[in-house]
């Protein structure tokens, strides 16, 4: 099986530009955030506020992913929240639990036994460092931080999700530093990865470079 591993911080356009990959490989396009934000959503709806409850809690979630017209949707005890967690909430929250190691160690296989059944286009944080070592490719997306929150600004208000400017670069910013400096599996490039910085190109041309990268690195 081929994997392809893309890393990087929020609103470097990983899942825009991975979902477009992913029609183009025929691979299948993996969202990881996804999950963590799967999980984030089962604690602020069961008002869990601390590290432990949501440790505990994990016994009763079932997150799971299924592939509908070649779409991603995640299941979260037998319901699809596919939409529902893409809020600014739910985003931060997502982050939050994402630094608890049970939480990582719970959503592990399921990520692994996506990439050995399947080739794959992966998401995430730490996918070319933790959960896919052996990626075929590893590519770091990063864009400048005003680019990334203007991009996530315009996609929130594209969902029709209210927000202001101000407090999406905010939560950028917090989510950054939340998700570089946590002690398990930070945010950050593994050794052998190609780092493409989109700052100043176009969806299309972000989309070809990356597109270009893999085929020239694929082995
Ligand atoms: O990619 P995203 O914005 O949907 O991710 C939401 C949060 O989930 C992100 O702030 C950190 C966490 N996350 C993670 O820790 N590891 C991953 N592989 C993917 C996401």
């Amino acid at each position: 099986m081929i994997s392809i591993a893309i890393d990087g911080p929020a609103g470097a356009g990983k899942s825009t530009i991975a979902k477009e990959l992913s029609k183009k490989l025929l691979y299948i396009y993996v969202d990881t955030g996804a999950l963590y934000r799967a999980i984030g959503l089962y604690m602020i709806d069961n008002n869990i506020n601390n590290d432990k409850s949501a440790v505990s809690s994990l016994k009763n979630i079932k997150v799971n992913l299924e592939f509908i017209d070649k779409e991603q949707k995640v299941f979260l005890c037998g319901k699809d929240v596919s939409s529902k967690i893409r809020t600014p909430e739910v985003s931060m929250m997502a982050s939050k639990v994402s630094a608890i190691p049970e939480v990582r160690s719970f959503l592990f296989d399921l990520q692994q036994n996506m990439a050995k059944q399947n080739n794959v286009i992966m998401d995430g944080r730490d996918i070319g460092t933790v959960v896919l070592p052996d990626a075929n490719v590893k590519i770091f997306l990063t864009a400048s931080l005003e680019k990334r929150a203007q991009r996530r600004y315009k996609d929130l208000l594209e969902k029709g999700i209210k927000c202001q400017y101000e407090e999406v670069l905010r939560d950028i910013i917090k989510r950054d530093e939340d998700d570089s400096n946590r002690k398990i599996a930070p945010l950050k490039p593994a050794d052998d990865a190609i780092i493409i910085d989109t700052t100043e190109y176009s969806l299309k041309e972000s989309i070809d470079l990356v597109l270009n990268t893999i085929k020239n690195n694929l082995r």
